[in-house]
């Protein structure tokens, strides 16, 4: 067995036990005492707990966590002939995965918040067009995933404080939801990292993937305007993705501090215009102004 190959074995072991430590059922955390029949008593839109931008964030989160059947078929293939270490962590990871999209489902269900039939059109959309994996490298995809689940844990913290004062059950839900977040980046980052270790020419990658990142939900109806919603009332926009996931990522990889060999010396000029700009936009947004 490579060395590679023990540290990501190692990586596994660490998310199993540790996983297994936050595990949560959703029969514990639901709000089942608000349940009512939606045909005894039929939805209206002041049944809602929470505000309309919050319904908004909670939604959009729901619908991205409900496409999991088709991220999983895409890392199922990407992580085929990789480390066993890779397909093992997808199945633990899909059973974690799954219990998002439908504790927040079932949530905005219970509390009334968001019309259900639209709501259940959307879903039913966002899972029939599917979603497909963009690369086929494994280390790409681990820059990628690296980059998603911190974006998802940052993200659900935000959304939890901002919900805090409207509805203190769910914001336990989305605290609870970004602990597993929080362990899936900690497996794709040091994963990375030991890749970036083997082969320090990897950072060409990871300078490639980084300008590219959208999160996987861009192709749901009014994505856009979600994004602006949730920027604005759940404080999770650029200057969130920029300050709070990207410039950890990079440091914990060390990715600005690698000599630039003449193999990466393009690839980390794109990356360093895209953070100047990004950097531009950012400190136009002030979290409070988010
Ligand atoms: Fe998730
Ligand atoms: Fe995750």
């Amino acid at each position: 067995m490579s060395h590679l190959d023990s540290t990501l074995d190692t990586l596994y072991e660490r998310h199993l036990e540790l996983s297994n430590k936050v595990d949560w059922g959703y029969h514990n955390l639901l709000p089942w005492e608000r349940g009512r029949n939606f045909n005894d008593d039929p939805w209206s839109p002041d049944q809602g707990t929470i505000s309309p931008e919050l319904t908004v964030a909670v939604e959009t989160a729901m619908l991205t966590e409900v496409n999991l059947p088709w991220f999983t078929s895409g890392l199922n293939a990407v992580f085929a002939d990789a480390p066993s270490a890779f397909r093992n962590f997808v199945h633990t990871w899909t059973r974690e995965e799954d219990q998002h999209g439908r504790i927040l489902d079932v949530y905005l269900l219970l509390s009334r918040n968001g019309e259900p039939e639209m709501r259940d059109r959307i879903r039913k959309n966002v899972i029939g067009t599917g979603w497909n994996i963009e690369d086929s490298d494994p280390f790409s995809v681990m820059v990628y995933t690296s980059l998603q689940e911190l974006a998802t844990r940052v993200f659900y913290l935000n959304l939890a404080r901002a919900a805090e004062t409207q509805d203190p059950v769910l914001s336990k839900i989305l605290r609870v939801i970004a602990k597993d977040e929080t362990l899936h980046y900690a497996f794709y980052r040091d994963a990375a990292k030991a890749y970036i270790d083997e082969d320090p020419s990897r950072i060409a990658t990871v300078c490639r993937i980084i300008p590219q990142f959208v999160m996987p939900g861009f192709g749901m109806p009014n994505f856009r305007q979600r994004l602006q919603v949730i920027a604005k009332y759940a404080n999770y926009g650029i200057y969130a993705y920029y300050q709070n996931v990207l410039k950890v990522v990079l440091e914990f990889w060390g990715v600005l501090q690698y000599d630039v060999s003449s193999g990466t010396r393009d690839a980390r000029h794109t990356l360093d215009q895209y953070l100047t700009k990004l950097q531009r936009i950012a400190g136009r947004q002030t979290p409070a102004a988010e």
